[in-house]
């Protein structure tokens, strides 16, 4: 099934009107996650369209990479209320497998996923199309030099950055049409910065969406629109101009958060 079609009309003036329709590929609404007595996810609610790269800023702690497992259904992470609808789908009570097979992935904040599997199966192990040529194309896509890692597994010895390059040449290898991308700029060596944004564009340009949560100013400039998360709550989202403006002005670190601390609402 096809992603939900709206029409957006803007009025110029009294006289001009200017439809237009546009597929929302992911609608979260009001989504809650509470454990023990944290408020991890607060009412989040948004929209995702096909094509669209949507950036999530947000302070450590903020609630980003539980939203972003909430979404790929990781275990322990089901929400307490909420709805998670992908391509006119509800996929809220749907495993991770079943979600993966209808085109979303997540590339990890600290890719650990897996042991012992040669570096260049691991690649193409959600890709239709196979043979290790294509995998060293997508290994020479992230900076790395096939000849240094062809023989090798995915394993404890590969670095961290390595291990996040090798994640996100598996994502471009998926083709996926909704990639939720937990810092893939972290611990990524300046001079392959280029390369991770490449692949964010790649994703857009073949019309999947990117969810992007990271911390830096440069990369939420990349996405059409973004959200700022605090507290759990996802209480703006607008153009990344006015939310990194927004952020920077208002968001500091504050001990009681949006809600005060037992004791401190006296
Ligand atoms: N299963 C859980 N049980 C209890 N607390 C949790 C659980 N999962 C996450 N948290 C807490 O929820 C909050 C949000 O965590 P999360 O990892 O989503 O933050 P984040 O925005 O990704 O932060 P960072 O920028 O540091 O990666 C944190 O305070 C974390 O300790
Ligand atoms: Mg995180």
């Amino acid at each position: 099934m096809k992603g939900l079609a709206t029409t957006v009309v803007v009025a110029a003036g009294n006289q001009v009107f200017i439809c237009y329709n546009y597929l929302i590929m992911l609608k979260i609404e009001n989504l809650n996650l509470k454990r023990g007595d944290k408020q991890i996810i607060n009412n989040v609610s948004f929209e995702v369209p096909d094509g669209e790269i949507f950036g999530v800023l947000g302070m450590n702690g903020a609630g980003k990479s539980s939203l972003a497992y909430i979404l790929m259904g990781s275990s322990g992470y089901q929400p307490d209320s909420g709805k998670i609808i992908f391509n006119g789908i509800d996929i809220t009570n749907k495993t991770m497998d079943e979600r993966a097979r209808l085109g979303i992935t997540l590339a990890w904040q600290e890719p650990a996923r897996f042991e012992g599997i040669s570096i260049l199966d691991f690649i193409l192990i959600g890709s239709e199309k196979k043979g290790h040529t294509l995998s060293e194309e997508y290994l020479e896509q992230m900076r790395l030099a096939p000849s240094e890692y062809r023989l090798r597994q995915v394993d404890k010895t590969l670095s961290g950055g390595e291990r996040k390059k090798i994640e996100l040449s598996s994502v471009l290898a998926m083709k996926p049409k909704l990639a939720i991308l937990d810092e893939p700029d972290s611990g990524i060596d300046m001079l392959s910065q280029e390369a991770v944004m490449n692949m964010i564009r790649e994703i857009k340009n073949y019309g999947g969406s990117v969810i992007l949560i990271t911390h830096d100013e440069e990369v939420v400039k990349t996405a059409d629109r973004a959200a700022l998360m605090c507290s759990g709550l996802a209480f703006k989202v607008g153009k990344p101009a006015e939310i990194i403006g927004y952020y920077k002005e208002h968001c500091k670190p504050c001990p009681t958060k949006v809600y005060p601390a037992k004791g401190d609402n006296k």
